[in-house]
């Protein structure tokens, strides 16, 4: 296995476009990733030659879109390093979570504990809050180091015989910190909770083994992970998966149905009620496939090296401050940074004139802005196919935001 970054990018159709007149700088992965042919021709194949709904028809396009179906179940599951039927398709990232507050939610007792962090995007936060108003759990939250790191040495002081779930980014929205699993899940046995984590930021990133990070629930978004928008993925143990009940009711999930009452498919099917997004779930096995073929160790050296690049450009533009670890270590490439004296909706939209895509603002974290009080950031998320180029664009962008706004 081999890895360049010109041989990657030929591969996404919309890094060779011009945009009113401009190269495609696109530095905002962590919002939504591009998409490479190979996922475009899997959801093409789909619509065009197979196109049907899935697990109720006997047709031969029924079968066929049935076998697409479950065939990316197979290499999502594969790429997670689990077993097909402990993946169940949601409808994102979002979802996945909400399943969870919902359904596992639903059997914990007023009075049960969840541990959250204070860097949490809102969608591992706000569900939980709408289950703490639903059944009386309550909810405590890890603090965040000034790295912008979880505080793992809060961990143990924080865990109760009450604390039922710990729900936890692997990696930050916004600082790219990568979380350190093994001393949460370990302290996290020693009470008998559980871990999630929300994996929207890592899974991006390559090929993951969920049985030797030794969790319990893993949800992560197809958008951001090279695939389509309007699925997702959660993992859970299958233990866990069979011991709870459905979030949605409707067509697919039932086993049989009376007038009277209802009895339920085993997992995954017990949690995709409804038609489900099979084109999307399709080209989402794509992308998972497609990530399978990439040499990792190199394209995270080369993610890293721009991550080096990015912050010795932002250290030399006056005024510049990194709000994330400022080593590469236990790190991934997303980085926030302030402008002093300037907002971060205007440097991002300097930046879109020169043709630079990032995301500006709370990030979907506002806890984490207070925590650091301020109003947001610019953030930089980079994907193997960004090279050099988009990195000194972004810096010759930011030099001109320094000169021009303040
Ligand atoms: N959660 C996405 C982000 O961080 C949208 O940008």
């Amino acid at each position: 296995m081999s890895f360049s970054v010109a041989a990657v990018r030929r591969q996404f159709p919309i890094l060779s476009e011009i945009i009113d007149g401009q190269p495609v700088h696109y530095l905002d992965n962590g919002a939504s990733a591009q998409t490479p042919d190979a996922v475009l021709d899997a959801v093409r194949a789909y619509e065009t030659t197979g196109r049907a709904n899935v697990l109720r028809g006997v047709h031969r396009l029924a079968e066929r879109a049935t076998e697409a179906y479950e065939t990316a179940r197979i290499e999502v599951a594969t790429f997670l390093g689990v077993e097909p039927l402990e993946v169940v398709f949601t409808g994102g990232c979002t979802a996945a979570i909400n399943l969870v507050a919902y359904s596992y939610g639903s059997l914990l007792k007023p009075g049960d504990r969840i541990l959250l962090s204070e860097l949490e995007h809102h969608s591992n936060i706000v569900p939980w809050q709408l289950l703490r108003a639903r059944s009386g759990v309550e909810l405590d939250m890890i603090p965040v180091t000034v790295e912008g790191r979880i505080d793992l040495d809060a961990l143990p002081r924080l865990l109760t015989p009450r604390t039922r779930l710990i729900s936890l980014a692997h990696v930050s929205n916004v600082t790219g910190a990568l979380l350190d699993i093994r001393a949460v899940v370990t302290l996290a046995k020693t009470i008998g909770a559980k871990v999630m984590l929300d994996g929207a930021q890592r899974a991006p990133h390559g090929p993951l083994d969920l049985p030797a990070l030794g969790v319990d629930f893993y949800a992560f978004a197809g958008h951001k992970a090279y695939g389509p928008n309007g699925v997702g993925v959660l993992w859970a143990r299958p233990e866990l998966l069979e011991a709870m009940p459905p979030f949605h009711g409707g067509g697919s999930m039932i086993g049989r149905v009376t007038l009277a009452e209802t009895t339920f498919a085993p997992p995954p099917r017990r949690f995709e009620a409804g038609t489900p997004p099979i084109g999307q779930a399709i080209g989402l096995g794509a992308a998972c496939k497609w990530m399978r073929g990439l040499d990792w160790t190199a394209a995270h050296a080369h993610e890293m090296a721009l991550v080096q690049r990015l912050m010795d450009g932002l250290q030399k533009i006056d005024g510049t401050q990194i709000l994330g670890p400022a080593s590469l270590q236990s790190r991934y490439p997303v980085v926030s940074f302030m402008l002093d004296g300037v907002h971060p909706h205007d440097v991002a939209q300097t930046l879109d004139s020169f043709g630079v895509a990032v995301r500006a603002g709370h990030h979907c974290c506002q806890p984490l802005m207070d925590r650091f009080d301020i109003d947001g950031t610019t953030r930089v998320s980079m994907a193997p196919y960004n090279d050099n180029t988009d990195i000194d664009a972004l810096l010759s962008g930011v030099q001109h935001a320094a000169r021009t706004l303040r």
